[in-house]
């Protein structure tokens, strides 16, 4: 049962809820130190889990918090529940800790199930999590690392819009987020999930191209990838459509718009659209076997 203080804090400041992480490996991580580091939750409110003895102590060591190999344990102490395993463990994991979950109802929230396992749907986990249990699903990028992620939340059939914005406020320590219907998850992780590696692909060529016009291999890596936040920068902090930012770039007869020509007829908008549309499909095989 949540204490009244608790209660407050899912309407509220998160002050005195208690957090687990059950599955506190390179996501897991990246969110523990993140809470820390943003001061969301402090050392006291945050109990982890991982599956081998030794990592657990040498992660209890990094940030100062109790890490154990006992998800029943860390569960009965939570009033929220970071989900971090591996998708296939995912509902053998919340069946585990199902006799410490507590549905919600008029007078108490309930315990909040957040997963940030890729394709693992609300519904699976509620029915490994027990009636009424209230589940979100997450799918946060790498960028997470940085504090400078995207992750995308939807809600299960029990969620309260209070535990909606709490779960908000847990992923804005790494980043943005935003909140999708559950039938978009797959859409989000062929853009922003798998996104990172084709705008790594996207850095590391045009840096190819400035070595191949004769810049060192340092300077042109700079040049790319910080043209590519800036550009990125000027899409989220004008609103402008980026067409009509592309477009005050291209200046008539001069060297932009000879660029753009390569581009179209190299197909990379199209090959782009054509890579988010596989990986969404890729995500949905993979999360209807
Ligand atoms: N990495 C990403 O960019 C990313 C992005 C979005 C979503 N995700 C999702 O995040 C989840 C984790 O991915 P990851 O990259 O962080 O993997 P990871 O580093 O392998 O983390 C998995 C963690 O789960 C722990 N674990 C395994 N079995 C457990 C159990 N029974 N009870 C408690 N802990 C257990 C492991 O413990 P040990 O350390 O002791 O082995 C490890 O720390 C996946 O479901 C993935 O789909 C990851």
């Amino acid at each position: 049962m949540l204490s009244a203080e608790a209660e407050n804090d899912l309407h509220a400041t998160p002050a005195s809820l208690r957090v687990a992480v059950l599955g506190a490996g390179k996501m897991g991580g990246i969110l523990l130190q993140a809470f820390l580091h943003s001061g969301l939750f402090t050392k006291s409110q945050i109990v982890a889990t991982v599956a081998h003895e030794e990592r657990a102590e040498a992660l209890g060591k990094q940030f100062g918090v109790t890490v154990t190999t006992d998800n029943l344990a860390a569960a009965s102490e939570a009033d929220v529940i970071l989900l971090g395993v591996k998708p296939q463990q995912m509902t053998d994991v919340v069946g585990s800790i199902a006799p410490a979950l507590k549905p919600g109802s008029a007078v108490h929230p309930g315990t909040l199930l957040i997963s940030f396992a890729a394709s693992v749907k609300t519904s699976s986990i509620e029915q490994a999590a027990g009636p009424g249990v209230a589940v979100i699903r997450a799918m946060p990028n790498t960028p997470a690392k940085l504090g400078v992620g995207v992750t995308a939340l939807c809600r299960g059939a029990h969620v309260t819009d209070e535990q909606l914005a709490l779960a908000q406020r847990i992923f804005d320590t790494v980043g943005r987020t935003v909140i999708v219907d559950e039938k978009h998850m797959d859409a989000v992780t062929g853009l922003s999930g798998s996104g990172p590696a084709f705008l790594y692909i996207i850095i590391e060529a045009l840096a190819e191209a400035g070595v191949n016009v004769g810049l060192p291999r340092d300077t042109a890596t700079l040049l790319a990838a910080q043209t590519t936040f800036g550009a990125a920068k000027m899409v989220l902090e004008t609103g402008a459509h980026p067409a009509l930012l592309k477009d005050e770039v291209t200046t008539p007869a001069g060297c932009t718009v000879d660029g753009i020509l390569e581009l179209e007829e190299g197909g990379l908008r199209v090959t782009l659209i054509k890579a988010v549309k596989r990986a969404t499909q890729r995500s949905r095989e993979l999360a209807n076997p």
